[in-house]
């Protein structure tokens, strides 16, 4: 049931080849000062920086450059932006780069004037920003996250061991994104199905929630189908573009907040992935990959009706003559298939994960109830157990 709900989405996005011209359209609104953000140096090998930095002389913008945003972005680095967005007055701050570099461009726009320490804040006590958010835009190279288009925000502390995700308001929204497909040719194929599986998983986290007939699980199977679809196609040519681009408008989609609406969701694998990343600094969508089934497994007797639609509507899996229970296994064997084709890694051990940790990321995993099952911290282990190998 689709109960009550006000909706909007602020941002702005402009899509398709050549869309870093917008910048043009959009850097006008914003003041002189720009913290340019970006990651370990991708950008300078593909000549985005380049295009970047020319687009931002000719708008007249003074740049500040904060380089060196690392994948699972760290609390010590958001300090260290938050000192160079000061030290520049910056007015606004253009991120170019993936999740990562999005979500710590978030992070700095609500932590420069915020008179306490931000972790302690925003992510420990996950209270709402109340101070002066600077703005921030963002150029996508890498896809999954849908960081471009919502209020989520990751930071790392790996001396508490705990990666957290404060998902903020509309106020936090970058203003804009710039969303050219042909910008993540250059994505190393291991990072390319990482995120794909961050799609998917960002999906299944919504869709396995609630028992309801309603629009947005309709809308999760079409994404879900055309997901399947296109990642088949560019594991085997990554520059397709239009698979390509149909992956990175699905990424977007499934994580900007739309198809979240009447349903409960559940993010169980995400809060196991994460505290999987706090102790190995794994790859984000991998992290998912190598729980997922372990977890699917634990939860199908729970929301078994949902399970079999997964398996009919999604994987095309024949009912007849079949228990449900055998026809929502054939579904979940499916995905694995795929998981498998695509190249994902599919156990903990391949991460770094060694049975010493095991206790730490059940201590470190935030157990949620939004899911057909809301897991013991027993069960939680077990999960983790049986996703060893
Ligand atoms: O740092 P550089 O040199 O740029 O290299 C990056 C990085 O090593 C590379 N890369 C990105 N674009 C490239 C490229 N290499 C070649 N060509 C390109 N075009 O890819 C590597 C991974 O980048 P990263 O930004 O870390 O990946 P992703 O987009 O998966 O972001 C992961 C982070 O986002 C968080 C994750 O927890 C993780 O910290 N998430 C954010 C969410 C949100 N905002 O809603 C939700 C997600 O569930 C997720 O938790
Ligand atoms: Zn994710």
């Amino acid at each position: 049931m689709l109960g009550k709900f006000s909706y909007s989405n602020p941002t702005k996005l402009y899509f398709g080849e050549d869309a870093i011209t917008s910048l043009n359209k959009e850097l006008p609104k914003y003041g002189k000062n720009v913290l340019l953000v970006y990651g370990g140096g991708s950008i300078k090998q593909n000549g985005i920086y380049d295009r970047v930095i020319e687009l931002l002389k000719a708008n007249g913008k003074e740049i500040f450059e904060d380089a060196g945003v690392m994948p699972n972005p760290t609390v010590e680095k958001l300090y260290e932006g938050c000192k160079r967005a000061k030290e520049g007055k910056v007015d606004f701050i253009l991120a170019v780069g993936g999740g990562s570099v999005c979500d710590y461009a978030k992070a700095v726009s609500v932590s420069v004037y915020c008179n306490e320490d931000p972790w302690d804040k925003y992510y420990l006590r996950m209270e709402d920003v109340d101070n002066e958010i600077i703005p921030v835009g963002c150029v996508l190279t890498m896809v999954g996250t849908g960081s471009e288009m919502n209020g989520g925000s990751v930071i790392t502390n790996y001396e508490s061991k705990l990666k957290i995700g404060h998902v903020f308001r509309e106020n936090v929204f970058p203003k804009f994104s710039i969303l050219d497909p042909t910008y993540t040719f250059t994505l190393p194929k291991y990072q390319m199905v990482a995120g794909f599986y961050d799609i998917l998983s960002h999906i299944l986290e919504q869709y396995f929630s609630g028992e309801d007939d309603n629009t947005s699980d309709y809308i999760m199977e079409g994404l879900m189908k055309s997901l399947i679809h296109s990642s088949k196609i560019a594991v085997k040519n990554p520059t397709d573009y239009e698979a390509r681009s149909n992956i990175m408008w699905t990424a977007t989609w499934a994580l900007n907040t739309l198809v979240a609406k009447g349903k409960a969701t559940d993010w169980m694998v995400h809060m196991l992935g994460q505290s999987v990343g706090a102790y190995t600094n794994a790859t984000h969508g991998m992290t998912l990959a190598a729980v997922s089934m372990a977890y699917y497994k634990e939860i199908l007797p729970f929301g078994l009706a949902k399970f079999k639609r997964f398996a009919t509507n999604v994987w095309d899996v024949n009912p007849e003559g079949k228990s449900d229970s055998q026809v929502a296994l054939e579904g979940l064997e499916k995905m694995e298939q795929y998981m498998k084709e695509i190249g994902l890694v599919m156990n903990l051990k391949e991460l770094g994960v060694t049975e010493d940790m095991i206790e730490g990321i059940a201590k470190g995993t935030f157990i949620l109830s939004g899911g057909y099952k809301e897991l013991t911290y027993d069960e939680v282990i077990t999960v983790l157990k049986n996703s060893m190998e």
